[in-house]
């Protein structure tokens, strides 16, 4: 029996980069899949991959409250009840890296696209995870978020920061109802688009000593953190919960 047969699970975000290689992971282990993605571009790209074959996807713009509460109804009446909630959706929307330079409009965006997604989607999962008693909640935290960001700016590193927080609150409140909570905490991960912004903002110089400065010597895959996902995901991880986990390769460590 593979790991994950039996349960269902929702990825947000999940169209393209870390999602998409996440939905394809636990798809992989026998889930039932939905994807939340705003793009329609990436959804028809995605939904072609023999991969993602069988994963439900619906559009919605995750910054938009009542879009959520929209697709949560409509994936509510097609027979989804969540029993795994990955809340991936995020990123700096490359927003300026210094802190002078960002706007409140910046603040707003990467708050309400980083947390405020997170907790809507949490907020309308959870009821029934408890109900059933049983439930694994994984949030995207970020190597940022733990240890500050030579790359990104303050908005985002307190959004991730914010995440892996509530992080910690989400399994004690909900760890007596069968819940676990816990966050992935990746380092750079070259995706496609992230491959395209080290080239724009880093010299090859710069780019050898970051690759350095990981005692691994390599930069993150997209399957290095659907791997560490799937684990939390998983029914063996029951005993685990509130746990950071980093996933960088020990670019950032802490004891
Ligand atoms: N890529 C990295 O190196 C890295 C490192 C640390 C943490 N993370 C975190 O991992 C998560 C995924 O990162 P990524 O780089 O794969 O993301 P990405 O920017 O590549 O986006 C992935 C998907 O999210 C969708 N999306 C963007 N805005 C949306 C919105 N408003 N509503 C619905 N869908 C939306 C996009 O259409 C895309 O398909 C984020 O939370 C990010 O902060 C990424």
């Amino acid at each position: 029996m593979k790991n994950l047969e039996g349960k269902t699970t929702l990825v947000s975000g999940a169209a393209d980069g870390l999602g998409e290689a996440i939905a394809a992971r636990l798809a992989s282990e026998g889930a039932r899949v939905a994807v939340l993605d705003r793009s329609a571009e990436a959804i028809e790209r995605s939904s072609s991959r023999p991969e993602m074959s069988g994963v439900h996807f619906e559009q919605v713009d995750l910054s938009d409250a009542d879009r959520i509460t929209a697709a949560m109804t409509r994936l509510q009446e097609a027979g989804f009840a969540f029993d795994i909630l990955i809340n991936n959706a995020g990123g700096s929307l490359h927003t300026p890296r210094a802190f002078v330079e960002e706007t409140d409009e910046d603040w707003a965006r990467v708050m309400d696209l980083n947390v405020t997604a997170a907790v809507r989607l949490t907020r309308a999962v959870i009821p029934g995870m408890v109900e059933r008693g049983y439930g694994r909640i994984i949030n995207l935290g970020s190597k940022a978020g733990r240890y500050g960001s030579l790359f990104t700016g303050a908005n985002y590193v307190a959004a991730k920061g914010a995440v892996q927080s509530m992080t910690l609150q989400l399994a004690q409140e909900f760890g007596p109802h069968g819940v676990t909570c816990n966050a992935v905490c990746p380092g750079a991960i070259l995706t496609p688009r992230v491959e395209r912004l080290l080239s724009e903002r880093q010299s090859p110089e710069e780019r050898a000593g970051v690759l350095a400065s990981i005692p691994v010597r390599r930069h993150g895959r997209v399957e290095d953190v659907a791997a560490a996902v799937a684990f939390f995901a998983s029914d063996e991880a029951g005993f685990i919960t509130g746990q950071l986990l980093d996933v960088n390769g020990g670019q950032g460590m802490a004891s």
